[in-house]
C-alpha cells in the first residue's frame, strides 16, 4: 500500500470517526454513530497492517485474535449494569499501552535523530509514558471502585495536597534528568523514567481514592479523556497521524464530558480532581443515621399504585440505577404504554447522573422501546412537578435525595436534584432503606407525600401492570 493510500485511508477513518461522535451525541442517531465508529475502525486497522507493518505478521495476527477473543466474550458477557466496569478496565488498558509503547520506544530509539529533534521526541516519551502510567492504575482504583471491589469512601491523606504537589515536582524534575541523561554519552536515563513511572502510578490511584462516591462520574469521564491523551501521546511516539487524531479526538470529547458532567452535579473540575467532596458526614449522611424516623415510612402494595396511577392525569418516571439492576425496563414500558392508553399523561425525568455511566437511563429505555418525545432532561421537568399527580421514583436514590438541596453539610449538598416531593404523591420502588452510591439517607422516603413499594423494581412493577390491565 502506497504512502498516498495510507493517508487516503486515514483522513477517511478520521473523518468517520468524527461522524460517529456527531451520531452519538443524539438518540435517534447513536446507532448509526455507533456503525461510522466501526467502519472508521475498521479501516484504521486494514490500513495499518497492511500499509505500515512490514514484519512479525504472525505475532501481530496472533495478538489480534486474542485481543478479538477477549472482546467477545466480555461483550457477551458482561451485564448492563457492569458497563461502567467494563469502560474502566478497558481505559487502563490504553493507558498500559501507552506506558509499553513509550518503553520499548525509549529501548530501541531512532539513533538518527540528534538535537532539538531528539529532546523533542524524549519529551514525548515521557510525556505519554506519564499520562499511560496515572491513567492505568487510576483506572484500576476506578473500576475497584465501580464494582463495589474498592469502598466508594474517599481515602483522604493528612496532607494530600502536599503530597500530590510533591509527586507533580518529582515528576519535572525526573523529566529534566531524563532529557539530560539521555542527551549525555553513556547516561542512564532509565532511571529518571522508571522513578517518574512510580510517581505517575502512585499519583493515579491517590487521585481516583481521594474521590468520593458521588464524584465518580466525574473521575469516569475524566480517565476517558486521559486515555485518549495517553493515546495521542503514543501516535506521536509512533509518528501515527492517525492515532493522534484519534487520541485528540478522545481527550477533547472525555474533557468536554467531564465539564457537563460538573455542570450537572454543581461541582468545580479543579475541585474533585484534588479530592475533597463527598468526604464530610453532615447531617443526613447514613454515618450520622437514618434521615427520620421509622413511623414516617408509609409502605404500600402495588395494586394500590396501580389504582393510583389510573386516578392519575399526569405521571413523571424517574428511573435510577435500581432499574438498571433489575432490568425492568421493559415492564416500566408495558405500563407506560397501558396509562398512555387509558389517556394518562406519561413522561420520564431523566438525572444526568442516573445509573452508573454518561446516558445509562436513554440507554435502557431506547432498548425497552420508550417513545423519545417524553423522555426528558431534569431541568425541563424539574418545574412542573407542582402538576405531576404521580412520580414513580424506580430504583432511585441520590438523583432525587432533598438532602442536596436543604442540607448545606451533605456530601451531595449543591448537586442539582428532581425535586418530586413538590408533586402530589411519590412511590419510590426499591428493596429496602438502603442508601444509593453516595452513601447518604434519603429525606424524602420518610416525607408526608411519599408511598415506599418495598421489594426487586421489576417484580414490583410487574404487580402493578398486572393490576393495571387486570
Ligand atoms: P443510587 O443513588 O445508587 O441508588 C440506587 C438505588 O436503587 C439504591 O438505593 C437501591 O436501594 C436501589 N436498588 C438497587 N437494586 C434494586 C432493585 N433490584 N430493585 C429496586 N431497587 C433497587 O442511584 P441513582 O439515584 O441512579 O444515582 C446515581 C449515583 O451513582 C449518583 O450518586 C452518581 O453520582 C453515581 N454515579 C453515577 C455515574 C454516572 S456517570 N451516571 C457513575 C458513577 C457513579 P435498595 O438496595 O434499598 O434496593
Amino acid at each position: 500500500m502506497s504512502q498516498g493510500m495510507i493517508n487516503i485511508a486515514y483522513i477517511g477513518a478520521s473523518i468517520l470517526f468524527i461522524l460517529a461522535l456527531g451520531g452519538l451525541s443524539k438518540q435517534e442517531t447513536a446507532r448509526r454513530g455507533n456503525y461510522f465508529g466501526m467502519i472508521g475502525m475498521g479501516i484504521a486497522l486494514f490500513a495499518t497492517i497492511v500499509g505500515i507493518v512490514t514484519a512479525n505478521y504472525a505475532l501481530l495476527i496472533g495478538a489480534v485474535i486474542i485481543g478479538a477473543v477477549v472482546g467477545i466474550i466480555l461483550a457477551r458477557k458482561v451485564a448492563m449494569t457492569q458497563m461502567p466496569e467494563l469502560v474502566a478496565i478497558l481505559h487502563s488498558g490504553v493507558g498500559l499501552a501507552a506506558v509499553l509503547v513509550g518503553y520499548a520506544n525509549f529501548l530501541e530509539h531512532d539513533a538518527s535523530l540528534m538535537g532539538v529533534e531528539k529532546t523533542i521526541h524524549d519529551v514525548e516519551t515521557y510525556i505519554g509514558i506519564l499520562i499511560g502510567a496515572l491513567t492505568f492504575s487510576g483506572s484500576i482504583i476506578a473500576y475497584g471502585k465501580l464494582s463495589a471491589k474498592i469502598g466508594g469512601k474517599p481515602l483522604l491523606l493528612p496532607a494530600r495536597h502536599w503530597f500530590n504537589l510533591i509527586l507533580l515536582v518529582v515528576a519535572i524534575w525526573q523529566g529534566f534528568a531524563f532529557v539530560a541523561a539521555n542527551a549525555a554519552e553513556g547516561g542512564n536515563a532509565l532511571l529518571p523514567l522508571a522513578v517518574m513511572t512510580i510517581v505517575a502510578l502512585l499519583f493515579g490511584i491517590h487521585m481516583v481514592m481521594a474521590i468520593g462516591g458521588a464524584d465518580m462520574p466525574v473521575v469516569v469521564s475524566m480517565l476517558n479523556s486521559y486515555s485518549g491523551w495517553a493515546a495521542a501521546a503514543t501516535g506521536f511516539m509512533l509518528a501515527n497521524d492517525l492515532l493522534i487524531v484519534v487520541g485528540a479526538l478522545v481527550g477533547s470529547s472525555g474533557a468536554i464530558l467531564s465539564y457537563i458532567m460538573c455542570r450537572a452535579m454543581n461541582r468545580k473540575f479543579l475541585n474533585v480532581i484534588l479530592g475533597g467532596f463527598g468526604t464530610s458526614s453532615g447531617g443526613s449522611s447514613a454515618a450520622s443515621g437514618p434521615a427520620g424516623s421509622e413511623e414516617d415510612i408509609k409502605a404500600v402494595e402495588a395494586e394500590e399504585v396501580a389504582n393510583m396511577l389510573l386516578g392519575a392525569k399526569e405521571v413523571m418516571i424517574i428511573p435510577g440505577y435500581g432499574m438498571a439492576v433489575a432490568q425492568a425496563q421493559h415492564t416500566v414500558y408495558q405500563i407506560t404504554k397501558a396509562l398512555r392508553d387509558k389517556g394518562v399523561k406519561v413522561r420520564f425525568g431523566i438525572h444526568p447522573v442516573a445509573g452508573r455511566m454518561p446516558g445509562h437511563m436513554n440507554v435502557l429505555l431506547a432498548e425497552a422501546k420508550v417513545p423519545y418525545d417524553i423522555v426528558f432532561e431534569m431541568e425541563e421537568v424539574n418545574e412542573d412537578f407542582p402538576q405531576v399527580d404521580i412520580s414513580v421514583v424506580i430504583g432511585a436514590n441520590d438523583i432525587v435525595n432533598p438532602a442536596a438541596k436543604e442540607v448545606p453539610d451533605s456530601p451531595i449538598a449543591g448537586m442539582p436534584v428532581l425535586e418530586p416531593w413538590h408533586g402530589k404523591t411519590t412511590v419510590v420502588l426499591k428493596r429496602g432503606m438502603a442508601t444509593g452510591y453516595a452513601g447518604v439517607d434519603n429525606p424524602l422516603f420518610y416525607k408526608e407525600n411519599t408511598r415506599m413499594l418495598f421489594g426487586d423494581a421489576n417484580e414490583s412493577l410487574n404487580e402493578v401492570y398486572k393490576a393495571i390491565v387486570a
